[in-house]
């Protein structure tokens, strides 16, 4: 094969990914849970073109920058080195949420290029090669490659990699509340953190302690437990972020508006909980039951679209249509 499209789907994690241990390799300090949503795909084609000097990236339908043109070029990079070639490639990918919007495009982005990449160049990965590859694009990556619910383990470059638990069944509510680029991208914002928060090491313990209490949570099914974890560790994390000198605030008055919103439900009797990641947008993990009416109750605050868990990266024939629904 000299060319390959491939589908993906962004993530929402459980127990979030904040940190690398090497930036290089990108390897997380601690291991991370989330759930692949059914929403917002990427598509995203590679083809090879015989006597070409340089890569190519067209995003959405336009050039892109150098910055992204690099980070693929990396992946790329690997991908011609394992399969002994050093042939240029196209890549067009377009992506159905705002890009870099804390809707978690570098994850399906990057599981859907790792996937097309190593289908385009004759690489023969098996889901735990595809999720090594996709995490050295962009860690949270490495869970896209997976359907449902993954856990993906720190340790060395062998052993990073995202597989399948069983969970029960879960359902997110998306809640848009600005489409807006992010200021300061997730990798910079990581930095900064483990650089100057006086909170970096307490991060860390502590991840560690809700990865294993969720990851019980999931086996048992208890969707109580696996709740609070989410929400904590996400309130956690976002101190975190805020700690960092100078501070960085991913959550804006909209998200605390959700976040206050879902609260009420709880104490109503509707149980919900909250999760936010680099961005203003806010999810919030429900039951199966009580999606539709999570659902009613956020839509004042923001655009609301309902997921479940979706596929892992794989390939397709079609690309998206130019005019994503979500942005027309
Ligand atoms: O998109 P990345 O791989 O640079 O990291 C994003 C990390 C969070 O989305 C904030 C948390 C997570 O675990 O997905």
């Amino acid at each position: 094969m000299t060319d390959a499209t491939v589908r993906a789907y962004p993530n929402i994690a459980l127990v979030k990914y904040w940190g690398k241990r090497d930036e290089t390799l990108m390897l997380p300090l601690a291991g991370s849970v989330s759930m692949t949503l059914d929403a917002f795909p990427t598509d995203t084609t590679v083809e090879l073109v015989p006597g070409a000097s340089d890569d190519s990236l067209i995003l959405n339908g336009a050039e892109a920058t150098p910055e992204a043109l690099r980070r693929i070029v990396r992946v790329l990079d690997i991908v011609r080195e394992r399969a002994g070639t050093d042939a240029r490639a196209r890549v067009t990918t377009r992506n159905a949420a705002p890009t870099g919007a804390g809707l978690a495009s570098s994850a399906s982005g990057f599981a859907a290029l790792a996937t097309a990449a190593s289908a385009a160049y004759g690489l023969n990965l098996d889901e735990k090669g595809l999720s090594r590859l996709a995490r050295r694009g962009s860690g949270s990556a490495a869970r896209s490659i997976i359907p449902g619910m993954a856990v993906w383990h720190a340790g060395d470059d062998e052993a990073s990699y995202a597989e399948r638990i069983d969970a029960p069944e879960i359902r997110m509510v998306v809640v848009i509340v600005d489409q807006k680029h992010k200021a300061v991208s997730s990798r910079e914002a990581m930095r900064r953190t483990a650089l100057t928060s006086p909170y970096h090491q307490a991060w860390i313990d502590t991840t560690e302690e809700s990865l294993a209490a969720m990851l019980d949570a999931c086996a048992e099914g208890d969707f109580t437990r696996i709740g609070r974890i989410a929400e904590s560790h996400a309130l956690r994390m976002h101190a975190h972020i805020q700690s960092a000198e100078p501070p960085i605030r991913y959550l804006a008055p909209g998200s605390i508006a959700v976040f206050d919103a879902i609260e009420r439900m709880r104490a109503e009797g509707l149980e919900t909980y909250a999760t936010a990641d680099a961005g203003p947008n806010v999810v919030a993990i429900t039951k199966p039951e009580d999606v539709e009416a999570v659902a009613r109750e956020l839509a004042p605050l923001g655009r609301v679209v309902i997921t479940g868990p979706g596929p892992g990266a794989s390939l397709t024939d079609g690309m998206l249509p130019a005019e994503p629904e979500l942005l027309a």
